[in-house]
């Protein structure tokens, strides 16, 4: 089975229009591996700037949504906006949500099952803090993040969701899962995918990693079997993004 290969850029809090302009004239000159998935997710404020403006094969992302179409959710955007504007993908469940505005398994099920069920594609984040995984609790953490996903979608639903692997002792670190360790758990998420949801869901998922991937280890995690793709935080702010897209080169 041939996963497309999959490169997410999560620019987090960052950017402006001068950013934007000298961003997108980059990439749209750069020579991009035409057999990977590229998506680039601005701050909100931006979204409807970034997709007016972004190469044709170059797909946006918003970094959050909330669970509903419409309401008295002050601050909050909803996937039916997203979809209004054209954006196809949302990033759910970042851990920068979970572990600064405190949003729970439950809540970013919620969300993702609501998003899928609009029409969107999702990008679905997991991963264990260090504490975690230093009471060997890695595989428990994320595969229950995966279950509370599951309970609220159907078997079909997942062809709209790549997973994002993001152990959170490594973003924003660079202290980056050596290779062998993040396919350890690329594998064994996938094996509890096929387990859990179906052996055709495991086969066809692409399960990204995320957490301090750069230009120059990138091309090194590619090679691992399970690893189809990147979500990149600082590295997507700088040229070198090019590089990691074309890790597979
Ligand atoms: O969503 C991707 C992000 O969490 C990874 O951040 O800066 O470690 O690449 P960074």
């Amino acid at each position: 089975m041939s996963r497309k290969f999959f490169v997410g850029g999560n620019w987090k809090m960052n950017g402006d229009k001068k950013f934007i302009t000298e961003t997108i004239e980059y990439l749209g000159k750069a020579n991009l591996d035409k057999n990977v998935e590229i998506v680039i997710a601005p701050p909100s404020i931006y979204l409807e700037c970034v997709h007016y403006l972004a190469p044709r094969n170059i797909q946006v992302s918003a970094q959050n949504c909330y669970s509903v179409a419409k309401g008295a959710f002050t601050g909050e955007i909803s996937p039916v906006m997203l979809n209004d504007i054209g954006i196809e993908w949302v990033i759910i469940g970042h851990s920068e949500r979970r572990n600064v505005f405190g949003e729970t398994d439950n809540l970013i099920a919620e969300k993702i099952g609501y998003t899928v069920g609009t029409g969107l594609k999702v990008i679905a984040c997991v991963g264990e803090k260090l504490e975690e995984r230093e009471a060997g609790q890695t595989e428990a953490v994320v595969f229950q993040q995966v279950k509370a996903i599951n309970n609220k979608l159907t078997e079909s639903d997942w062809s709209r969701v790549v997973i994002a692997y993001e152990p959170v002792w490594a973003i924003g670190t660079g202290k980056t899962a050596t290779p062998q360790q993040a396919q350890e758990v690329h594998e064994k998420l996938r094996e509890f995918i096929k387990n859990e949801i179906s052996e055709k869901v495991a086969n066809e998922i692409r399960i990204i990693y995320g957490g301090s991937v750069t230009g120059s280890n990138a091309k090194d995690l590619a090679k691992e079997k399970d690893i189809d793709g990147f979500l990149v935080g600082g590295a997507s702010l700088k040229p070198e993004f090019v590089d990691i897209i074309n890790a597979k080169l």
